[in-house]
């Protein structure tokens, strides 16, 4: 493996690499992606074995620019092009209609494709200089946290990839919301970077998942994944201060069966909190020798940009219990508690 900064010479580099059938992982705005041509089986069939990926879990396809559209889809139905009008480049996911030619290894047989036009220039102009479209899930190990920066993919993949393209820290910090536009009303399939919000501005009604009715996730959005080593225990918002008063040594000690987590409290324990007021109310307890905080100021973009950083950051630490806190269900939120929700299942 080879890791190189992002100037001009590397970026072409690397485009090169993606067309002579080599994975490449690349840096976009919502996390790194190990990318490979998505018009070559023998690649992407690569990037599945080196991230350990079940073949039924179909490959996000990036582009760089609109035209790409043409090389994929065989509709572009008018909500997506006012999405696409709206919000591309940036971290949305579409999924539509796929045409033959796409081989069926990138969408695990299914007869639809998901395309995403990333709007990070060094990811832009990988792809460009590539030639052709770009299979890239997130570079991690499948089940495991999402990589934000390139350190994170060197360590857990770094000896089953070509080429590692340094391009800082992601801003968004978690994965594309997916959408699937080959419904009439368009449908939510995975929580993500685009908040909700901004979607439903601009088309009107789109279906959530986990509401009655509503649509099934990606095949990808298994229960549990984005999973640190440690056990994660989620705590709904504003209720973990309380669920330790529950749980503090004393209670133990009066009845160590009243809760499992307590029992296994004897191990040092880190926190995950949303903001410096819940981190305060978190440290009076003096339970946690590590308290992360997702945004001092308790900005949620901040929030959602450090999720996955933290989470690697206790994992090295060598934590085995984590408690966090759901963080207010609005905005990138959804996406931050979709995670921690999968982060805790095992
Ligand atoms: O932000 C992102 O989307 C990142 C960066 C690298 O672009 N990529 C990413 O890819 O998160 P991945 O493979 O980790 O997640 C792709 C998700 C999976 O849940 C997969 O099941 C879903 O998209 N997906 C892909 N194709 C689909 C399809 N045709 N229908 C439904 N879901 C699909
Ligand atoms: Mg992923």
């Amino acid at each position: 493996m080879e890791m190189m900064d992002s100037s001009d010479e590397n970026l072409r580099r690397a485009g090169a690499a993606i067309a002579a059938g080599k994975l490449v992982v690349i840096p976009t705005e919502t996390v790194y992606g190990l990318g490979a041509d998505a018009f070559n089986p023998d690649a992407v069939a690569r990037v599945f074995e080196a991230k350990r990926r079940p073949a039924f879990d179909p490959l996000i396809i990036h582009i760089s620019k609109l035209d790409d559209i043409e090389r994929i889809a065989t509709s572009f139905p008018p909500k997506a092009r006012l999405l696409a009008e709206a919000l591309w480049p940036g971290p949305l996911t579409m999924i539509l209609p796929k045409r033959p030619e796409v081989p069926d290894i990138v969408t695990s047989g299914l007869d639809t494709a998901a395309v995403r036009f990333p709007v990070h220039p060094v990811a832009r102009k990988i792809i460009e200089y590539s030639g052709t479209v770009v299979a890239a899930p997130s570079a991690n190990p499948f089940g495991y946290i999402s990589p934000t920066t390139a350190q994170h993919v060197a360590k857990t993949l770094g000896d089953r990839v070509d080429f590692i393209v340094d391009g800082g820290p992601c801003a968004v910090g978690v994965e594309s919301t997916v959408i699937d536009m080959t419904r009439d009303i368009p449908a939510v399939l995975r929580p993500g970077g685009m908040p909700l919000e901004r979607i439903r501005d601009i088309i009107g009604e789109v279906l959530i998942p986990g509401k009655k009715g509503g649509p099934i996730a990606s095949p990808g959005q298994l229960k549990s994944h984005y999973a640190p080593h440690a056990t994660l225990y989620l705590h709904p918002w504003n209720s973990l201060p309380y669920a330790l008063r529950q749980t503090s040594p004393d209670a133990v000690a009066a009845d160590p069966s009243a809760a499992p987590e307590v029992a296994l409290s004897a191990a040092p324990m880190a926190a995950i909190v949303f903001d410096a007021s819940r981190a305060s109310i978190l440290a009076e307890s003096g339970l946690f020798r590590r308290i992360g905080v997702l945004s001092e100021r308790g900005d949620m973009r901040e929030a959602a940009s450090r999720l996955f950083a933290l989470l690697h950051e206790l994992d090295a630490a060598g934590f085995e219990i984590i408690h966090a806190e759901r963080v207010p269900e609005e905005g990138l939120g959804r996406a931050i508690n979709d995670r921690l929700y999968r982060a805790s299942k095992k």
